[in-house]
């Protein structure tokens, strides 16, 4: 199995190019099953998630093709209306096949995806959704089984703020019949990405981006091409990956707005930031005073960047205290720094950490989940020595080639067998 070689004393300098964000791309290729004929994406990164979703569309009888970051759907009426547990338990993900499954064809059959590393992640949220449209559901066999004669419109209140659920929830909408509002909706960039999207097939969807949104049915959804957004929670940890090493580098093809809260909280530990439109730039900075983030849903600190925001106060001045709102068990990168030399104490929701800068040393780590594997990289920049990460599959999920990226701007980093 492959592992990541991290060899420390490198400062990060140059530009870099994000890639096409994997949290809009999911549900956005899952949407694909709203409309049969052929999709064109543009911008797809290359990562095992998006495999793992192809593999999915084509198991209910799609195919699609990709030519670099073009990725093609072709989606015909559908051969079975079942995902089955061995491609679901892959990808949390899956479940996003549900909405649009169901409101199609008024049945769907979709595997419950099973545990996962950060916190039980239930999907209870987007089931009351769908039995708010009209659907019945039932659980049987590990399975969500599914079934309406045609979803109808309503107003959904979410009692607790979910990306997934409200995905699900708008791609089933788009095809109910009369209006739906949503209440609660989070309002993460991606979900405006996948309004965007389903607009452009004829879907009557506004106010995406805020926390009520409103979808007029329609009667059918038409095919059309759409660029992925840029990834941010990649832009993130690229601009740690420079502030760590104290270097200077330009990440480019991002949007900065998305990034506001991660900018913001850098800027108040001492970083110098520019940005324009389409790019952040991390100055080199000695030294950084260690400060407070609480994760929560956009527009505040985004969870995906809790772990690699972590890594930087292991070596800031100063004691952080980093709470986490949005998984209850999101902490598993803790142990590892740890093993790096960090000085942090963990509790169930939030984790202390004295900074000790040029404190860490190189050690054999375990990537436990996509977003820790990408903060014991980072603190393997600057861990004196070698530090060898395991269980890089993580990082393959969700980081299209991380290491060339990191290598380009002169991290010593390689795959090793
Ligand atoms: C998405 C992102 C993930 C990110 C997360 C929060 C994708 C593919 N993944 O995950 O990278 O970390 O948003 O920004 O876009 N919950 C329930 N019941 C439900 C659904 C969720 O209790 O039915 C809980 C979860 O356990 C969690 C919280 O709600 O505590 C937020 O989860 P949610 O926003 O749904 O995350 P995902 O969509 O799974």
């Amino acid at each position: 199995m492959d592992k990541m070689l991290v060899t420390s004393g490198a400062s990060l300098n140059g530009s870099v190019e994000v890639s096409g964000a994997k949290n809009a791309a999911l549900p956005i290729l899952f949407s694909t099953l709203l409309a049969e004929g052929e999709h064109t994406f543009d911008n797809v990164p290359m990562l095992k998630d998006i495999e793992s979703t192809a593999e999915l569309l084509q198991s209910l009888g799609c195919e699609s093709k990709r030519d670099g970051h073009t990725f093609r759907v072709h989606v015909t009426k559908l051969k079975t209306f079942e995902a089955h547990y061995d491609l679901v338990r892959k990808m949390r993900a899956s479940i996003l096949c549900l909405g649009p499954i169901l409101a199609k064809y008024g049945e769907a059959v979709v595997s419950l995806p099973g545990g996962c590393a950060i916190g039980t992640r239930p999907i209870d949220l987007h089931l009351d959704a769908m039995k708010a449209l009209g659907a019945e559901i039932e659980l049987k066999d590990g399975y969500v089984l599914a079934k309406c004669k045609k979803l109808k419109g309503a107003t959904v209140l979410f009692e607790k703020t979910t990306v997934g659920g409200t995905e699900n929830l708008m791609m089933a909408a788009t095809l109910a019949e009369g209006t739906t509002i949503i209440e609660n909706a989070a309002k993460e960039p991606e979900i405006v990405d996948l309004a965007i999207y389903l607009n452009k097939m004829g879907a009557k969807i506004t106010g995406h981006g805020t926390s009520v949104m409103r979808i007029e049915g329609v009667e059918k959804l038409t095919p059309a091409r759409h660029s992925i957004m840029p990834d941010r929670i990649e832009a993130g940890t690229l601009m740690i990956a420079g502030a760590i090493t104290k270097g200077d580098v330009l990440v480019q093809k991002c949007n900065p707005q998305d990034l506001e809260a991660l900018i913001n909280k850098m800027r108040e530990s001492g970083f110098k930031i520019e940005t324009t439109k389409d790019s952040v730039r991390v100055l080199p900075q000695d030294k950084w005073e260690a400060v407070d983030i609480t994760t929560a849903p956009h527009p505040l600190f985004a969870t995906d960047l809790q772990a690699q925001f972590m890594a930087l106060m292991t070596v800031a001045h100063g004691t952080s205290v980093i709470t986490e709102t949005v998984f209850e068990n999101r902490f598993m990168h803790v142990n590892e720094l740890m093993r790096l030399g960090a000085d942090i104490t963990p509790k169930t929701q939030v984790a202390v950490v004295r900074g000790k800068p040029g404190g860490l040393s190189g050690a054999p780590v375990m990537a436990t989940d996509l977003r820790a594997s990408a903060s014991l990289v980072l603190a393997g920049l600057v861990a004196k020595g070698e530090t060898l990460v395991g269980r890089i599959y993580h990082l393959d999920r969700g980081y299209e080639n991380l290491e060339g990226k990191l290598s380009s701007l002169g991290a010593k980093i390689k795959r090793v067998q």
